[in-house]
């Protein structure tokens, strides 16, 4: 090994000092401003560090604290919803093999084109995360022969994260995350009036306001065929008016065009030809049939011939419910479906019609943002566990134990703080009965409560604590965050009457 000589040992060591996290800090500690900051120098140490952090991927969320528990409110009301309507829930992996998208989803559907996540696992096996739940939901049917199961239809809900390599911006996330139902085994139209209605119904019972549901029907094969002539007829002529994108469209499937991002503002995509037009009379009167369903379920709609989705299986009825509420960006699709005759056969199985939707539960939230609605989400804990000294604290740690088991909501301290930051700790946390415990009291068999509310202090034997409790809590005002809603929320509604749910 050549030994470096004098000088090159400086320039080694002159660059290596540049390159050193320490000699940075300290660099820049040296030109702070002390006292700009109350960490001083700690800050510059922070600062340096964040370049090392690792943050999570864009267009992917941290969802904690209040935003946590308006999530898992949605996910009881979903689990209720479903439960009343009879859908029973699923589970499917995650990622699945890539073939079940490219069959499923569509060739042509950007979906598939642009928007996947794919990957070669360790067996040299193509992969792909899933960008939506529908075909995981036909694959599991299949796979697990459900079409021989006792009780068809089989309606089955799911609500689980999707990833879509899309570019991130309000309400259109990379991981996302839906509720989606699937009723297979039936072509009756009352049940695409009943999936349609168990959407409507959810934005209802959250308490939103302004929505809209668009419905057009695709028709069955023989309409499709002749509407893609006339695509195909129409568009020909403009090829060269085009964006790259639709030209491709126009050869492998021309319906893709009515659904570009780029293209859709044109004369051209205004002036062409509508799907209703090309309808078969048993297409139409299918389509009429949903549409008197719709109204006996009491749902607004209004038909949209230019909804045609982005998804290659759908035939017949296809939906959309609009987010109408101001400022709330391009992305105001809340949740979207339709009919899929066919996509259990594209998929090896026996000829079997199905049925469903998935909306998107981050747009959902956003949405009851715009509207400025409140869930009602309760918040605080039951009881909070105070001690002192140690035989306290050892009676607290059962105590704590013994009235969780028994369904309290209850918290104690752990870093030994003084009685009066454990005041402080109990109101932070919103408990609304203190439990006192003292030497004392216990030698006496008996438990100080304090009403966190009142104020009021009680000596409570040991034996009646959990009575005793049980009985104040029910008079407790609950702190639920409040409804500002008038009626038709969740809170307000004489369907789902338990606020807690
Ligand atoms: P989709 O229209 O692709 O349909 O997605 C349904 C909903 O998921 C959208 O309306 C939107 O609310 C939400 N969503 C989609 N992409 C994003 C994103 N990048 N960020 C946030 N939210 C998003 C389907 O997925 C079909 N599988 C629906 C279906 C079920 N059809 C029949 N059965």
């Amino acid at each position: 090994m050549k030994i470096p000589t004098k000088e090159e040992m400086k320039t080694l060591f002159r660059n290596r000092k540049s390159h050193s996290l320490r000699y940075q800090v300290k660099e820049k500690n040296k030109v702070a401003p002390r006292g700009n900051s109350s960490f001083g120098g700690a800050t510059f140490l922070f600062e340096e560090r964040r370049d090392f952090m690792i943050t999570k991927p864009k267009g992917c969320h941290d969802i904690y604290g209040i935003e946590a528990k308006k999530w898992k409110y949605i996910d009881r009301l979903i689990d209720e919803v479903c439960t009343r309507y009879g859908y029973q829930p699923i589970r499917t992996p995650i990622f699945e093999s890539s073939e079940l998208f490219h069959r499923g989803v569509g060739e042509s559907s950007d979906i598939v084109t642009k928007e996947t996540y794919d990957f070669i696992d360790r067996g040299d096996r193509k992969m792909t995360l899933r960008p939506e739940g529908t075909a995981g939901v036909v694959r599991s049917y299949l796979e697990n022969k459900m079409y021989g199961d006792a009780t068809q239809p089989v309606k089955l809900y799911y609500n689980g994260t999707m990833y879509r390599y899309e570019r991130p911006q309000s309400g259109r996330d990379r991981e996302l995350t839906q509720f989606g139902v699937e009723v297979l085994g039936t072509d009756d139209p009352m049940i695409d009036a009943e999936v349609i209605s168990i959407a409507v119904n959810i934005y209802r019972l959250v308490g939103l306001k302004g929505i809209k549901v668009n419905i057009n029907s695709l028709g069955d094969q023989e309409s499709r065929n002749q509407y893609r002539k006339a695509l195909v007829e129409y568009f020909t002529p403009h090829i060269d008016e085009m964006c790259e994108d639709c030209k491709v469209r126009l050869e492998k499937n021309p319906l893709r065009i009515l659904d570009c991002k780029v293209d859709c503002d044109t004369e051209i995509m205004k002036n062409a030809p509508i799907i209703l037009d090309y309808l078969n009379e048993s297409s139409k009167e299918r389509f009429e049939q949903v549409k008197k369903y719709l109204g006996l379920l009491d749902i607004d709609y209004e038909v949209n011939p230019k909804i045609v989705r982005g998804l290659d299986y759908y035939d017949h009825t296809v939906f959309e419910v609009e987010a109408m509420v101001e400022g709330f960006g391009s992305q105001n699709v809340l949740g979207a479906g339709g009919r899929y005759n066919h996509l259990v056969e594209t998929l090896g199985g026996p000829s079997t019609p199905g049925m469903g939707f998935a909306m998107g539960l981050g747009r959902l939230l956003l949405a009851l943002e715009k509207e400025e609605i409140k869930l009602p989400i309760e918040e605080g804990i039951d009881a909070f566990v105070m001690y002192v000294s140690d035989t306290e604290k050892d009676y607290a740690v059962t105590l704590v134990q013994e009235l969780r088991m028994n369904g309290f909501q209850v918290e104690t301290e752990y870093t030994g703080r003084s009685l009066k930051a454990q005041f402080k700790q109990a109101d932070r946390l919103k408990s609304k009965f203190l439990l006192l415990l003292n030497d004392e009291d216990l030698k006496n068999n008996e438990i100080k409560i304090k009403n966190n509310q009142t104020k009021e202090e009680t000596l409570v034997e040991i034996d009646y604590v959990m009575y005793y409790l049980e009985e104040m809590l029910e008079q407790v005002e609950v702190d639920d965050g409040s409804c500002n809603q008038e009626d038709g929320c969740c809170c307000h509604s004489d369907e789902i009457d338990d606020r807690k749910i």
